[in-house]
């Protein structure tokens, strides 16, 4: 609920380059994660698109007080929202496949004859970059309108090199155009693409051999793989990691999504940004994930959309101080669904995250898995300004709607003229 204006400092006539936000109560997300970083009537500081002073409105520093102000009319801001996960540039839709399996065909039977992720290989193939771009802005634009502000974007259904970088360039083109950080992720090790069947070491040769090319053209910010029985083993992801290593470049891993293969325990490894999905994940994958710092990225959207029954392993993860992300998965296979908060939801209710672990999660630990920690991720000086404010009573509110939230403000890098994306 917003509540009456509480008296604001003075608004000034915009002549200094700093901005002022004040009447709102402050969820930082910076106290390590461990809780919402509460501060009660507060105020931040920006200049030059990053947070310069963050605390109490009664202690703003005199010489901010003249800057151009901003009145949150008491509503509660939190740090933009990252979704540090998602397939969102594709083509098409799979709503056939969706039918399928509800009359009982599993997802590994639909890969197996040719369907699934290859569907949106054929999709992805034919179309261009400009109908590419015109397809997946949209659906980045309702994540925004939910709150995002960073959103991590997969190459993988190309498979080629032409197609993958296609997908790649798509992904940067967004980040260029809309308001919205973007981090992109090369995932061709994502399934074997007809050409190469019964040939997936061959495969993996083929996607060492487009990195380079991809690195160059500065379009790889992370490299992904998918670690299971319908995609790559162990050994192959190996390889791929080791490729990516070589360039100096972080990896991240689809891992025992739907069996055991181990990837954690590889990921980990690596010192890798993250193991996502890990439905299955053993406690030596956790053991090893703890040491190399590696976080877990919950995609409740996919557990939901396949209607799988094995939870993560949420106390054990909890017990050894694994932090632990949430993302939407946004895919047109396994989780057609746009808004951050609605996995947060998700997150609370089938995985049962406490609504600050889940705040959390699309917060200061998706940061972390997108190795973005210093820059975004929670309200602190020297970050960027991305901010939101929403009408809301308390942060419990963010995880509670089954339906998702939408901020009433949002600010990207210190602007917050594309309040109405
Ligand atoms: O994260 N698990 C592999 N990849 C995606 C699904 C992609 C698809 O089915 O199109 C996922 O669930
Ligand atoms: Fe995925």
């Amino acid at each position: 609920m917003i509540k009456p204006n509480r008296n604001p400092l003075q608004d000034s006539d915009g002549a200094q380059s700093g901005r002022l936000w004040l009447n709102v109560d402050i969820a930082t997300m910076g106290d390590g994660a461990r809780s919402y970083g509460e501060i009660r009537d507060g105020a931040v500081v920006a200049e030059q698109g990053r947070i310069v002073w963050i605390g109490p409105r009664s202690e703003v520093p005199a010489a901010y007080r003249g800057f151009a102000a901003t009145d949150c009319h008491g509503g509660w801001m939190t740090p933009g929202l990252i979704d540090c996960h998602t397939h969102v540039v594709y083509a098409g839709n799979r709503s056939d496949e969706f039918e399928a399996r509800l009359s009982g065909v599993s997802y590994e039977d639909i890969a197996r004859r040719g369907g699934g992720i290859l569907s949106s290989v054929r999709a992805v193939r034919q179309a261009t970059e400009d109908e590419l771009f015109t397809q997946s802005s949209k659906r980045v634009e309702r994540l925004m309108a939910g709150g995002v502000t960073t959103v991590e974007i997969k190459s993988g259904y190309g498979l080629t090199l032409d197609a993958e970088r296609r997908m790649l360039r798509v992904a940067r083109r967004i980040g260029n155009q809309l308001s919205v950080r973007v981090s992109t992720s090369f995932l061709g090790a994502h399934a074997l693409p007809p050409e190469y069947a019964g040939r997936a070491d061959e495969y993996i040769d083929a996607c060492v051999a487009m990195l380079p090319a991809l690195v160059a053209e500065g379009l790889v910010d992370v490299v992904d793989a998918f670690c299971e029985n319908i995609a790559f083993n162990v050994a192959q992801v190996d390889r791929m990691f080791d490729a990516a290593s070589r360039l100096g470049l972080p990896v991240k891993l689809h891992a025992e999504q739907l069996s055991d293969q181990g990837g954690a325990t590889l990921v980990a490894r690596y010192r890798g940004l993250s193991a996502d999905h890990v439905e299955y994940l053993s406690t030596e994958g956790i053991a090893a994930m703890a040491k190399a710092g590696t976080v877990v990225t919950l995609l409740p959207g996919a557990f939901y959309f396949l209607r799988e029954t094995k939870v993560p392993p949420i106390a054990e993860l909890r017990r050894m101080s694994v932090p632990m992300a949430v993302a939407t998965d946004s895919n047109p296979g396994t989780s057609p669904m746009l808004s951050v908060t609605q996995a947060l939801n998700m997150a609370c209710v089938l995985f049962r995250l406490t609504p600050q672990e889940a705040l959390a999660g699309a917060t200061i630990n998706a940061a972390r898995a997108l190795g973005l920690a210093s820059e975004i991720g929670s309200l602190e000086v020297g970050k960027a300004a991305d901010m939101l404010v929403w009408d809301i009573s308390r942060p419990a509110d963010l995880s509670y709607s089954v339906s998702g939230s939408t901020p009433a403000m949002r600010v990207y890098n210190g602007d917050d003229s594309s309040r109405a994306i």
